[in-house]
């Protein structure tokens, strides 16, 4: 195909190779890509973690057309349509205890720039206003704005970007692959690792800290589970210490971990929550944050015709990604899609356990219909084997996601058995001959 590919600055993207040796895709359906030749391709990774019930859903793509046609945009400040209450309601039911009001977005960056605002603001109102500091963790992934960058813990992500945020501050990773490796589900070992919250306490002094931010599952880093305990251990620390936990649940949200949030399928609560990407199925960008009546209800004093909160987004509580979202909980009900990677996810681990042994292999992890598959690095080559095995995935017609070396699966929750075999088959295949 004649295309200039000049024009086109792609992100995350190593764009000399791509426009060398472009990979286009041109349609989608359920499990699968096709490429504008007609490949078809397995869908390993719901897309980028978004495409949790399958690729052009009926009920989705006609609730799209639909609303574009009858009310293709409406203000959202000072100003609401119906469907954006609806889509409130149908996600507090759905949510972890307590979780009561949504505040919308168009991404999980966007997502995580306003729990971290509202964390801050939340003190302020009440009168805590010393509380300014805000914690991540290292290897942490929270989108790419200036406030998710410097609480992220992912050097590459950080370093051209000068200072970042002040104030902020990083606990420990989970990582410990000599003690956790090829584990199957939650390790065992590192639940003291949420001690280290304790640490920039005695370091900062609870009294200037806002809130602490972590990814349940962290995704981007390359799959890395929270070991037993380690959650509510860190829920515990926070509530000792008047500090928020904001969960960030951009990728473990909406079924990934066989339950619709990952804060129910490990029992541990956060005070805001950020959602995006599975919550229209990846079909129109959107975000969301979810918040606790008791923050919520501190920004409702004063003046009642003065705005609360200064902060918002034109596209906040867009129709089409209101109606897209409504409908992918619709389809998601329908076909038990929230639950379903509990079904699969024992299937999901044998298949994907079955590759310890091969060459280079050095750990393997896995939750639900999550899996991470580490590699060896080549001498000097960081990321180098990871690329290799990504692009012969390709070549065989499945999508994988690389980050470094490690491998991350996260098919649609409609996988069958079948294509959970294709896909470990084809991996496996891509591993030795990348070894
Ligand atoms: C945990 C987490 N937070 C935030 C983001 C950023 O989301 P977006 O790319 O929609 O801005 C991502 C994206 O992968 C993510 O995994």
């Amino acid at each position: 195909m004649a295309r200039n590919m000049d024009a086109y600055w792609m992100p995350f993207t190593a764009n000399r190779q791509f426009k060398k040796a472009p990979r286009l895709l041109a349609r989608s359906q359920g499990m699968f890509f096709w490429t504008p030749e007609g490949r078809q391709i397995l869908d390993g990774v719901a897309g980028l973690w978004c495409v949790n019930a399958g690729h052009a859903r009926p009920k989705i793509v006609q609730a799209i057309a639909e609303q574009a046609a009858e009310l293709d945009f409406a203000p959202p400040f000072q100003m609401a349509h119906p469907k954006a209450f609806e889509l409130a309601e149908a996600l507090v039911r759905i949510a972890p205890a307590g979780l009561s009001k949504v505040f919308y977005t168009n991404s999980g960056s966007e997502a995580v720039e306003t729990a971290l605002k509202m964390a801050l603001a939340y003190h302020r109102v009440r009168g805590d206003g010393s509380r300014t500091r805000l914690i991540g963790r290292e290897r942490g992934y929270h989108g790419v704005n200036f406030g998710g960058l410097s609480v992220g813990g992912i050097a590459a992500n950080r370093k051209m970007f000068g200072t970042l945020l002040p104030g902020v501050d990083h606990i420990r990773h989970t990582h410990d692959p000599l003690r956790n490796a090829f584990t199957v589900g939650q390790p065992a070992h590192g639940a003291e690792g949420a001690d280290d919250l304790e640490r920039l306490v005695a370091l900062h002094d609870a009294s200037t800290i806002a809130a602490v931010i972590v990814e349940p599952v962290a995704g981007s880093t390359g799959v890395l589970l929270p070991p037993k305990g380690y959650l509510e251990r860190l829920r515990a620390i926070c509530d000792r210490h008047g500090i928020l936990l904001i969960f960030d649940e951009v990728i473990t949200g909406f079924g990934r971990t066989g339950q619709a949030f990952a804060a129910q399928t490990f029992g541990v609560t956060p005070d805001l929550m950020t959602v995006a990407k599975g919550l229209t199925n990846g079909c129109v960008p959107m975000g969301a944050v979810f918040a606790t009546n008791a923050i919520h209800d501190a920004f409702m004093g004063g003046p009642e015709h003065l705005i609360e909160f200064f902060h918002g987004y034109t596209y906040s509580a867009h129709p089409l990604a209101c109606a897209a979202a409504l409908a992918t909980l619709e389809t998601c009900a329908d076909e038990g899609l929230l639950t379903r990677a509990q079904q699969l996810q024992g299937y999901f681990a044998d298949a994907l356990h079955s590759l310890k042994g091969l060459p280079k292999v050095i750990d393997i992890r896995n939750l639900g219909l999550v899996g991470g598959v580490e590699l060896s690095a080549l001498p000097g080559e960081p990321g180098q084997r990871g690329f290799n095995i990504f692009l012969d995935c390709w070549e065989q017609g499945v999508l994988v996601r690389t980050t470094g070396d490690v491998v991350a699966l996260s098919p649609p929750l409609i996988i069958e058995k079948p294509q959970i075999d294709r896909l470990v088959e084809v991996l496996g295949a891509a591993i030795k001959r990348c070894a």
